[in-house]
């Protein structure tokens, strides 16, 4: 085979394809993929079709009328009119999943009780009643075709729907000719059955449009976390296979007050999920890690320590003079002053999570200031303080939770302005500080949560929690508020 141009150019196209398939590939991974299972659709077709009921049942009749003619007799009158639905029965309905376009939704045997008034004329023969039907065997199938709208929604719309009817039965009350009664059931059936036929897929598809295509919006795509951050939960793309529909969501935390690009991004979570729970929630390390960049960025992961905020049994003071055990020329120089702790993260801590657990990094630094008699601060001394940190991540009905749990800290001197000195004395001091007032307000940060992106008037329960190699799973069942 000769290498002309020609080949060259088609080569390159193919590895340019490539190059972009992945490149699209990588750019598209979620950090959040929230999949519902069969069990999660089978009750989303009960609630839904809850709806759709009381929409049907809301069908309005129009009044009909007519002529007829009879032999010697010649023409008469007739309306049919107040009629109204009593009841729409919708036994068994049943969602199915019809691969890569969306849902179906079936309803069979489903039955509707109307009631209505007669009346008729014909020169001085006026006669007048009621009437009750029962429409039997009604089906409907409608197909649901989901996707993406370019804000970032999922859209909803019916794409077909077909309807049938089995078997219509009246009874008719009032006095009047046999003949006549005839003729009415006639009527009735013919007239109803067409106009009803075509009003149920012009409800099913109106509820698509007004009720379901609003309610699925009310999902959050930015879900607002707190004064500092917010939750991108837009949908980046929806699938559906033959067990389950899967929507990727961005699932990136961002400071409120300035978006800017991370220099992380989300690694592939492969999931198989089962019909132990509705709705599984797969969670990545990105998601956690990128709450730790926009909290970094907007400069909240901080704390000062002042003298004020330690315990009545401190067995210390935060002044000079506890400082004085280890830094007599500190103690020398500003005799009887306060002593500041600023306690930040240096980094934004990364979290990884594994099956083990979810272990934390939140490199952490110490900045002590002598506080001046005019307030201003004078810098003493930076150290680093090394710790293991785990979290632990739990869910509540609407939001995900967690605790930290820090180990022991080892200091380090990162910077002195007063000389070197043994950082092992104040080790004591810290691994006193940090758990008793620094991680317990962490931690009550932690337990207020951070909202999941459930629709209006959802709440999750029987949860369940696994973690697996860079994300975890949210498994769950949902209930209505
Ligand atoms: C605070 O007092 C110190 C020492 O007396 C002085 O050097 C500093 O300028 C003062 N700062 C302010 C803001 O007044
Ligand atoms: C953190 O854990 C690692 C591995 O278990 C250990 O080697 C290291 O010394 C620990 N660091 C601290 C500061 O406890």
């Amino acid at each position: 085979m000769a290498w002309g141009p020609h080949n060259v150019r088609k080569w390159s196209t193919l590895a340019l394809l490539a190059i972009m398939g992945t490149a699209l590939t990588a750019a598209i991974k979620p950090g959040f993929v929230a999949t519902i299972s069969r069990k999660g659709l089978d009750f989303a077709c009960r609630e839904g079709v809850a709806v759709l009921q009381k929409e049907l049942e809301a069908i309005k009749i129009p009044d009909f009328s007519g002529v007829f003619k009879m032999k010697h007799l010649g023409k008469g009158y007739y309306s049919f009119f107040s009629m109204a639905v009593d009841g729409f029965q919708i036994p068994n309905p049943q969602i199915s999943l019809l691969p890569g376009e969306g849902l179906q939704l079936s309803i069979n045997d489903a039955n509707i009780k109307m009631h209505g008034r007669w009346k008729s004329r014909k020169n001085f023969f006026k006669a007048s009643g009621k009437f009750g039907l029962s429409i039997q065997g009604v089906s409907i199938s409608a197909d649901l075709k989901l996707g993406r709208n370019p804000s970032g929604h999922i859209s909803v719309s019916c794409s077909t729907c077909s309807s049938h009817i089995d078997s219509i039965s009246v009874r008719i009350s009032g006095s009047m000719l046999g003949w006549l009664i005839q003729l009415f059931h006639r009527k009735i059936e013919a007239s109803l059955r067409n106009i009803i036929y075509k009003k149920i897929c012009k409800i099913v598809t109106s509820s698509v449009s007004s009720k379901l295509q609003p309610y699925v919006q009310t999902l959050p795509l930015i879900a607002r976390v707190d004064e500092v951050a917010a939750v991108d939960y837009s949908l980046m793309a929806l699938t559906t296979t033959a067990e389950f529909l899967e929507g990727q969501l961005k699932g990136e935390f961002f400071w409120r007050g300035h978006r800017s690009p991370l220099p992380i991004s989300p690694t592939a979570m492969s999931f198989s999920p089962n019909n132990d729970h509705m709705v599984f929630l797969s969670i990545s390390d990105y998601f956690f890690n990128s709450a730790g960049f926009a909290y970094q960025e907007a400069g909240s992961l901080k704390i000062t320590l002042r003298n004020q905020m330690l315990p009545m049994d401190s067995k210390f003071q935060l002044n000079t003079e506890f400082l004085g055990t280890f830094l007599p020329r500190v103690a020398m120089k500003f005799p009887g002053t306060e002593v500041q702790l600023l306690i930040s993260a240096s980094l934004p801590p990364h979290l990884s999570i594994q099956s083990s657990g979810l272990l934390l990094d939140p490199a952490l630094e110490t900045q002590a200031f002598v506080v001046l008699p005019n307030s201003s601060l004078v810098p003493l001394f930076l150290l680093r303080m090394n710790t293991n940190a785990s979290l632990a991540v739990d869910a509540e009905a609407d939001r995900l939770v967690g605790e930290m749990k820090l180990d022991k800290l080892m200091l380090e001197l990162k910077q002195s302005n007063v000389g070197s000195f043994k950082v092992e004395l104040l080790q004591a001091a810290i691994n006193y500080l940090m758990p008793t007032v620094v991680l317990p307000k962490i931690n009550e940060r932690l337990r207020r949560g951070f909202p999941l992106p459930l629709p209006a008037g959802v709440h999750l329960n029987n949860l369940m929690l696994q973690s697996y190699q860079n994300f975890l799973v949210l498994g769950a069942d949902v209930n209505r508020t």
